[in-house]
């Protein structure tokens, strides 16, 4: 009986070295390794480097060098056989006599890795041929380049069961085509086909770089768009992230790894030079799947689009992550303009933009402040102890006690800060250029005001329209003071950071003293005149409205000139009826 080489590599991806051994070794991150004082010789400089990311340990003194098994089995003096079955529970894996697999299992195994090699080789050479022109052309309006498909090994899986006949040709078994998850069965058992037909093939590689599993993908649109393997032997979807092992090394050299949302977006990134990207395959991520990222870099960059659902799928990470979250290892977040994703970004020619948003990730215990904060109304004393209670509730459910304490105070003196500056200048003690006295912002029932409050309330909900309407927005004639203030601090906000969304920049102006202003626009008050300016609201429809409110507000006469050097986009944006409205003018 031997223990399958499965078995040792799930069981060791699933454990982080660093923290094995950092019960016996006080360890110091040096950059990619961790260091500290070797435990296998005596010496008073540390020798002894771990690197989680290839779960090794070595020592320069004594050249001590080893995985987990080995470490455990040295430092407790135990079997191989021992070593395993005491880390497996640290892995969350039963180790009894089921994984104990025989010779035949080892043997199978293997013959799966044999055909699913052999099968991305007959996926490629199809792509290759007469019979890839379709996927070949699909990919051409992608544009994913020839080395690039020849680096992921993208294939094309014909119809007719093309496969199959390839493979049972080639000795195959029609058992193992099954065992490996390429072939599907009719619903009454009574023979098999090819699962993956007239679909764009991605290999999908495990660690070492095996492959085990496709990821098969329409050229056209239909359901389901991505078709993945089922789970087998050597597939387990929530234990792998896409493009990990092309990944691994530029993820070392720069300190970062970004985890996107799908197989495209790891491919258009690995082409525009970001080759620190993964994707999980279409699920949300597992707790393995952030041990693996974690042992890459510490702090894992997670992208996503930057709608609503985006918004949510990045808190419910977050959530789930905090149970598992330990010193020095946490999750970073970057958002994307809604609607886009890298793949889409770089094609659309903002591979510069996209390296800018990388480089600036919101930090997890920012991400869970400024939602919750985003989720509470503060207008009232229990709308801030209710806010305090969720952080607080947030904070409960991470369970390393250090680490738990760390968030709690952060949190309990951005608690203080905020709203304790919120106070003092209310009381105006500390005076700034653009803090508004209450007294400024009378109640105001004069119709220019409301309307100029309604596109306040579109641009706040809505950031992403304040590049575009820039200059509409700075040419709007404002008679308030207060309000003229909260436009230059938008503004202001928008030119140092362009990617703000609503509730980081309602953050940033509220910490500014404009919060009476900011209740006064943000108020069922200015939405019931207005939904379009509601949160939560289809874009399009944001646009229309806004522009429809803005023309109505400057006068007819002034848009018929200004039309003139207006870009033809504007005018297409405007709604049919106010295009109308345009045209008689002018003809007027
Ligand atoms: P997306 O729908 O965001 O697609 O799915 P995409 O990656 O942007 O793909 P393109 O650009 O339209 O080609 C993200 C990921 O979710 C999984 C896949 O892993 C995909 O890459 N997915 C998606 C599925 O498994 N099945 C599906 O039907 C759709
Ligand atoms: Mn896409």
């Amino acid at each position: 009986m031997a223990i399958s080489s499965e078995f040792l590599d799930q069981l060791k991806s699933r454990l982080q070295l660093s923290s094995i051994i950092g019960t016996r070794v006080r360890l110091k991150r040096k950059g990619r390794y961790m260091s500290g004082l070797c435990p296998f010789h005596s010496e008073k400089t540390p020798s002894f480097t771990v690197n989680d990311a290839q779960g090794n340990y070595h020592c320069f003194g004594c050249g001590a060098h080893g995985d987990a098994i080995t470490f455990i089995q040295l430092s407790e003096n135990m079997t191989f056989t021992e070593a395993v079955e005491k880390l497996a529970p640290l892995a969350g894996m039963s180790p009894p006599p089921s994984s104990f697999t025989s010779k035949e299992t080892v043997q199978k195994i293997k013959d799966v890795y044999d055909t699913l090699e052999e099968a991305a080789s007959f996926f490629q050479s199809v792509l290759r041929s007469n019979q890839g022109q379709e996927a070949r052309k699909y990919l051409d309006r992608r544009c994913i380049q020839p080395e690039t498909r020849e680096r992921f090994r993208l294939g094309f899986a014909p119809d007719n069961n093309a496969l199959k006949t390839y493979l049972l040709a080639r000795g195959h078994s029609e058992q193992r085509l099954l065992e490996a998850g390429l072939l599907s069965k009719n619903q009454e058992e009574s023979y098999t086909y090819d699962r993956f037909r007239h679909r764009l093939m991605f290999p999908v590689w495990d660690r070492q770089g095996r492959i085990i599993a496709f990821g098969g993908r329409l050229l056209g649109s239909g359901d389901p768009k991505y078709l993945n393997s089922p789970e087998t032997d050597v597939f387990h979807k929530g234990s792998i992230l896409y493009g990990y092992h092309l990944a691994r090394r530029p993820a070392q050299e720069a300190q970062r790894v970004v985890v996107c949302e799908g197989y495209m977006d790891v491919i258009a990134l690995h082409q525009a030079g970001i080759e620190y990207a993964v994707a999980p395959l279409g699920t949300a991520l597992t707790e393995n799947q952030m041990t693996l990222l974690w042992n890459l870099t510490p702090t894992p960059v997670l992208c996503f689009d930057g709608d609503a659902p985006g918004q949510k799928a990045a808190l419910r990470t977050a959530e789930r992550v905090l149970p598992i979250l330990k010193a020095g290892y946490s999750l970073q977040y970057v958002h994307l303009p809604e609607g886009e994703d890298p793949d889409s970004l770089i094609r659309g020619g903002s591979l510069s933009r996209l390296k800018d948003i990388f480089e600036n990730p919101t930090p997890l215990a920012d991400l869970l402040w400024h939602q919750t904060l985003k989720a509470t109304p503060l207008k009232t004393p229990e709308d801030r102890a209710k806010f305090e209670k969720t952080l607080m509730s947030l904070v409960q459910e991470i369970k390393d006690p250090l680490l738990r304490n760390t968030y709690r105070e952060t949190f309990r003196n951005r608690l203080f800060e905020f709203f304790h500056s919120h106070k003092r200048r209310g009381t105006g003690k500390k005076i700034q250029n653009n803090m508004i006295s209450p007294a400024q912002v009378k109640p105001n029932f004069d119709p220019v005001y409301i309307q100029q409050k309604i596109l306040f309330a579109g641009l706040l909900n809505y950031p992403q329209l304040i590049e575009e309407y820039y200059e509409y927005f700075l040419e709007l004639d404002i008679n308030l003071e207060s309000l003229r203030h909260l436009r230059d601090d938008i503004i202001l906000k928008i030119n140092e950071n362009s990617t703000l969304d609503a509730s980081l920049l309602y953050h940033y102006l509220y910490s500014d003293g404009f919060t009476e202003l900011l209740n006064d626009i943000l108020c069922e008050d200015i939405y019931r005149h207005a939904s379009f300016a509601r949160p939560g609201t289809d874009i399009e429809y944001v646009r229309q409205g806004w522009l429809e409110v803005y023309s109505h507000l400057q006068n007819l006469k002034k848009i018929t000139e200004r039309t003139k050097n207006i870009d033809e986009r504007f005018k297409h944006s405007l709604s049919p009826l106010l295009q109308a409205m345009m045209r008689r003018d002018i003809h007027n």
